[in-house]
């Protein structure tokens, strides 16, 4: 302890009177304890230990001192220093200790809770069929082509070889539109595209349409009023019907997948010669259920027609029928799309209703 030093000023080294750095360690001390927060600590720490702190000062004023006084003095500020260095450094590390306990509560985030997002669009599982064939046609080097939905009479029918009173005009039943002489339609296949496409773009000729057509029948697991088409032509030179064979059996594999099993029916279209059935087997019960619905026991069910182009289509359209040949098909894509995911009843596709879609129309 150094004694009263009358050579230099007392008011000058007050800072350095031990009862003051007692008072300034204590008064340090309890403003970082006080303080609840690290920006209250940052400002206790500025005012208890910054440069205009009352031990600053006490530092500084050592300089004052005479050599004597000197070491004494300088150790007495050094340990309150040491002593207040220490308590802000362990309410420091308390406090962040803290802060980090904090934001792993606030900012914890819970999976189980239900999200509110709005859920995503889907495609409808016929648009992403459709959408499947044409890519198969494309990847062929086929054209897609498209035609009207509201049909004329003649592109429908006549220009297909239908006559004015052949009984095959009643085969398909028709909506007609109002009036009675509009000369149109709505198409009930997918086949006057064959016209257009032979008129518009001439041979040879690869091109496929896919499009909604309309029928007077009744919704039932089978059949809708409206529905959905895949229409197929090719005309070149030297196309045979094992052409078509191999295109149609191409595309129920890629459709269906390996091992679907498909059968040529021989049948009739005024527009194809000869003309054809294609059946797949039923995805149902194989053909082992005599008593099954989806096949009506047959063990089969139909997925279009086809057949190679009559040579008065041929004609109609401006086509030599002794250089050019072809061939010509027509499926039904919601029935592929029940083959393909096991949709049992049609009338599911069309009664909108979200599961469904979400079920078959994931991909985008
Ligand atoms: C035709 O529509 C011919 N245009 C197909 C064709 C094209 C033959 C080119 C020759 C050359 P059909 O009426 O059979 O044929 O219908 C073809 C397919 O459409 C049927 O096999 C079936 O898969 C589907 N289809 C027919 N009617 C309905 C319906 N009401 N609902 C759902 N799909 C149907
Ligand atoms: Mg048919």
């Amino acid at each position: 302890m150094s004694g009263p030093n009358t050579s230099y000023d007392p008011v000058e080294v007050a800072a350095l009177d031990p009862a003051q750095l007692e008072q300034a360690v204590t008064d340090a001390l309890a403003a970082f304890d006080a303080a609840r927060t690290l920006d209250e600590l940052k400002a206790a720490r500025a005012a208890h230990q910054g440069d205009k702190s009352p031990l600053a000062l006490a530092n500084r004023e050592i300089g004052a001192l005479p050599p004597s006084a000197k070491a004494e003095a300088g150790k007495r500020v050094g340990q309150a220093r040491g002593k207040v260095g220490q308590a802000l450094k362990e309410r420091q590390a308390q406090l962040e200790a803290e802060r980090d306990e904090r934001i792993l509560v606030e900012e914890a985030v819970d999976v189980t809770l239900p999200t509110d997002r709005q859920p995503l669009g889907r495609r409808h599982p016929v648009e992403l069929m459709a959408q499947r064939v044409a890519d198969l046609l494309v990847g062929m080097g086929w054209e897609i082509a498209e035609g009207p939905e509201i049909e004329a009479e003649w592109f429908n029918f006549d220009a297909l070889n239908f006559d004015e009173d052949h009984p095959a005009r009643q085969m398909q039943d028709t909506f007609y539109i109002a009036p009675e002489d509009s000369g149109l339609v709505l198409r009930t296949h997918t086949s006057p595209v064959q016209s257009r496409s032979l008129l518009e773009r001439g041979v040879p000729l690869y091109v496929g349409a896919i499009g909604r057509v309309y029928r007077t029948d009744d919704l039932d697991a089978t059949h809708m009023p409206a529905f959905h088409q895949i229409e197929g032509i090719a005309v070149d030179e030297g196309i045979t019907m094992a052409h078509l064979k191999g295109t149609l059996d191409r595309l129920a594999t890629e459709l269906f997948g390996e091992g679907i099993i498909t059968r040529l029916r021989p049948s009739f279209f005024p527009f194809t010669e000869p003309s054809a059935e294609m059946d797949l087997r039923c995805f149902v019960c194989r053909g082992a259920d005599p008593d099954c619905r989806a096949c009506s026991g047959t063990g089969w069910i139909e997925w279009g027609g086809c057949g190679m182009v009559n040579r008065n289509v041929l004609t109609a359209a401006g086509v030599d029928p002794d250089r050019y040949s072809g061939f010509a098909f027509g499926m039904g894509i919601d029935r592929a799309l029940m083959f393909r995911s096991g949709v049992s009843d049609m009338r599911e596709l069309i009664e909108g209703d979200v599961r469904f879609d979400a079920q078959f129309g994931l991909e985008v």
